[in-house]
């Protein structure tokens, strides 16, 4: 791969956030063949294909599953690099038709082409949501013992696999792409943000170079999707306010193409629904700016690094209506407007726009939206003891 080096930064105590880098080839040649020009004045860096695939060899991709077409999960299947261990989690119904058991029919016939183990489990199994309570993490079980609905509960779930499996980065991928080559581009690109951080806390977010919509007879290449928009506004804002330097950094705050290196997720406190993807910045401005509580000697040192890289594949995925779209911004507003970061202005700011759309009345505040605690407060052998008897996760747990 041959990516563009950040060409700026901001920095918010320990954190740094690079700004947006342009991807110029998509396979950037072996290492033995580096030596061009380019790599001499570094403004596009090769990341050679070794590098890539050593990476990738210690990376666990989470694709959350709820009731998508097979043909979509299985393109998503395909599109995953071989070196990676896939995990499935999957909340797809079970009756009256057990969907669950035709998707993990069709992915483990798929698997058998590709001589690759995916990890396939249910969220509601009741061996994971025992895991949870066994390890001291009942906040995400409900009266039934079993793990909640949503995406965020799907991936935490997830990132609890790929650390018992020993991964050192995970990834998380939707299944409802229609481009398998767009899925191989994305965890690339994960591999290339891990290539070039210099932090053992990273975060790679993916910012799509366009999403195509049919307008009229023709497609239209649009860049920004209506709730990035809102959402990387106020975040940009606030960044600004603490720097006193107005700043258009943030891309990716609704970024759903995304990985961490398994330490920093550990560590972090997600946010459930669709607030999930905001949250994680607002987690790591407050965890690591050192404005709510003190930096200690150790944050400094493990500063986190954001990159966010511009991928080149369009980005196409099932179309579920509009409605949504609205949720989504006034998740990922009332995530901001909740931190104890935010000053008086942009909750004012917030107000308004999500007033401006009637999804909060003139007098109501934006709801609280739910967040777990760190995931690292999670007793790992009593996790790992409760799955033991798991049948599906022999080769995870041996690992
Ligand atoms: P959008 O892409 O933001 O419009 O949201 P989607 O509805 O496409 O959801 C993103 C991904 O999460 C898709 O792959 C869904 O199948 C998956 N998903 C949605 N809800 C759940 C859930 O409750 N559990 C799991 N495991 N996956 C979910
Ligand atoms: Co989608």
């Amino acid at each position: 791969m041959r990516i563009e080096t950040p060409r700026e930064f901001e920095r918010f105590g320990a954190m740094l956030v690079y700004g947006l880098q342009k991807i110029y080839q998509l396979d950037g040649g072996l290492a033995g063949v580096a030596a061009s020009p380019q790599n001499g004045d570094r403004v596009i860096q090769q990341i050679p294909y070794e590098q890539l695939h050593e990476i990738e060899k210690q990376m666990a991709i989470i694709v959350p599953v709820r009731n998508e077409r097979l043909k979509l999960v299985q393109g998503v299947l395909c599109g995953i690099p071989n070196p990676c261990l896939t995990i499935v989690i999957s909340n797809s119904q079970r009756t009256p038709i057990d969907r669950f058991a035709i998707e993990q029919d069709s992915i483990a016939n798929f698997s058998r082409f590709l001589q690759n183990d995916i990890v396939v489990i249910h969220q509601k199994d009741p061996l994971l949501g025992n895991a949870f309570a066994k390890g001291g993490y009942p906040e995400i079980i409900d009266d039934s013992n079993r793990v909640r609905d949503g995406k965020a509960e799907g991936m935490i779930a997830g990132i609890m696999l790929a650390k018992l499996a020993g991964k050192k980065y995970v990834g998380f991928i939707d299944s409802d792409n229609y481009f398998p080559g767009a899925v191989l581009e994305y965890i690339h690109e994960f591999a290339a943000g891990f290539a070039t951080s210099k932090s053992k806390n990273t975060m790679v977010r993916i910012a799509w170079h366009s999403k195509p919509k049919v307008l009229e007879s023709g497609l239209y290449f649009a860049k920004w999707g209506r709730a990035s928009t809102h959402t990387n506004r106020v975040l940009n804002d606030l960044l600004s306010h603490y720097s006193g330097f107005e700043t258009e950094i943030m891309k990716t705050g609704n970024a759903g193409e995304h990985a961490l290196s398994v330490d920093l997720a550990m560590q972090m406190c997600f946010a459930s629904g669709y607030a999930v993807e905001t949250q994680q910045i607002i987690a790591l401005m407050e965890r690591f700016g050192g404005v709510i509580g003190d930096l200690d000697a150790r944050i400094i040192r493990d500063r986190v690094e954001v990159y966010q890289i511009e991928s080149r594949n369009p980005h196409l995925h099932e179309v579920k209506g509009d409605d949504h779209v609205d949720d989504m911004i006034q998740s990922s507003l009332s995530v901001i407007y909740h931190s104890a970061l935010t000053p008086e202005r942009i909750k004012t700011d917030i107000l308004e726009t999500l007033r401006s759309k009637g999804t909060v009345g003139p007098r109501q505040e934006p709801p609280q939206q739910q967040t777990y605690p760190p995931l690292a407060r999670i007793k790992l052998r009593s996790f790992k003891a409760a799955l033991k008897k798991h049948d599906r996760l022999n080769t995870l747990l041996g690992a």
